[in-house]
């Protein structure tokens, strides 16, 4: 494991498979109810959050305690960070008072690249803006595979809001390496220019992805990112692109179907997909503590 985790691009079929296998592990763990172990007493692992999250700040959360961890919350609109302290100070400061691993969720892409030149405590990245999001694409790489026993030669669909979408950048650079394929569709205004550059196939509709498909991921339309409309209504949205039970006929045998959340029902998915036997979506948080529990243990033992 490398000092940090800021991304998935550039890390290896064989660092991948490292954390996925050690989460497969933790997740034995927490389906024996194991939840206090003692694989990190004496680390200190903070969340410094300038970003809105439920599941990745309170799995970080679980993750560090259930590993006998110390663990630190920083709510940053309580912080010196309102009286104007910069990102590299507050993260020096939080260095200083003896935190081993800072996990940075922030607006602006880089951020954690930046800071983790700077300092010598582990940075993870738990979102920069619409750049990566390599944990949730880690928890999405061990949902496929606990499903299907490989990521090898399985075609994901990701459909919705690519654009704006740190999550499928990420699941892109992530299950590219490791040998799957990758198809994204969504409605032009939100489909960034040479995506398919980075290696996936680009759809023209939303049955084109879902045919012959693996894995049906959906994306939320990030309204916070936008900076004007681009999109019909909620209802046209739906109707048009929405990923339905009928639409879900057109996918591969076994296939299942994945959200990184939060979802919004009814308007990239309908709740019936949200809550039918081929979901994983809520498979997928149990694994994202899994996830969090194997990156916390291996920077730990890396050093
Ligand atoms: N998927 C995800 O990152 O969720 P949160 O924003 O709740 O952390």
């Amino acid at each position: 494991m490398r000092k940090d985790l800021l991304g998935l691009e550039g890390l290896s079929r064989e660092e991948i498979e490292e954390i996925l296998d050690t989460a497969d592990v933790m997740r034995e763990h927490l389906d024996k109810g194991e939840i206090n172990l003692d694989y990190c007493r004496g680390t200190s692992v903070v969340n410094l959050f300038y970003e809105n999250s439920t599941r990745t700040r309170t799995s970080f959360e679980n993750a560090t305690r259930f590993l006998g961890a110390n663990q630190v919350n920083i709510a940053v609109a309580s912080s010196s960070v309102a009286k104007g302290e910069s990102m590299y100070d507050t993260v020096r400061t939080l260095e200083s008072i003896k935190n081993n691993i800072v996990v940075i969720r922030h607006s602006m892409a880089g951020t954690p690249h930046y800071i983790a030149k700077k300092v010598d405590a582990h940075i993870v990245n738990a979102g920069d803006g619409q750049h990566e999001h390599p944990t949730q694409a880690l928890l999405d790489m061990l949902t496929m595979r606990r499903h299907f026993g490989r990521l090898e030669g399985l075609t994901v669909a990701i459909i919705g809001d690519i654009k704006y979408s740190r999550v499928a950048r990420s699941n892109i650079f992530g299950l590219l390496t490791m040998g799957a394929k990758v198809k994204l569709f969504g409605i032009k205004t939100l489909m960034p220019k040479g995506i398919e550059e980075m290696g996936a196939t680009i759809c023209n509709s939303i049955e084109e992805a879902i045919q012959g498909s693996d894995v049906i991921m959906g994306l939320r339309i990030q309204l916070e990112r936008q900076t004007s409309g681009q999109f019909p209504t909620i209802k046209e949205y739906f109707t048009e692109y929405g990923i339905t039970m009928d639409r879900m006929k057109l996918a591969n045998e076994n296939a299942i179907i994945m959200h990184p959340a939060p979802v919004n029902r009814g308007v990239e998915i309908s709740g019936e997909a949200v809550d039918s036997d081929c979901s994983r979506i809520f498979e997928q948080v149990t694994n994202g503590l899994a996830v969090r529990m194997a990156i916390i243990k291996l920077m730990v033992e890396g050093k």
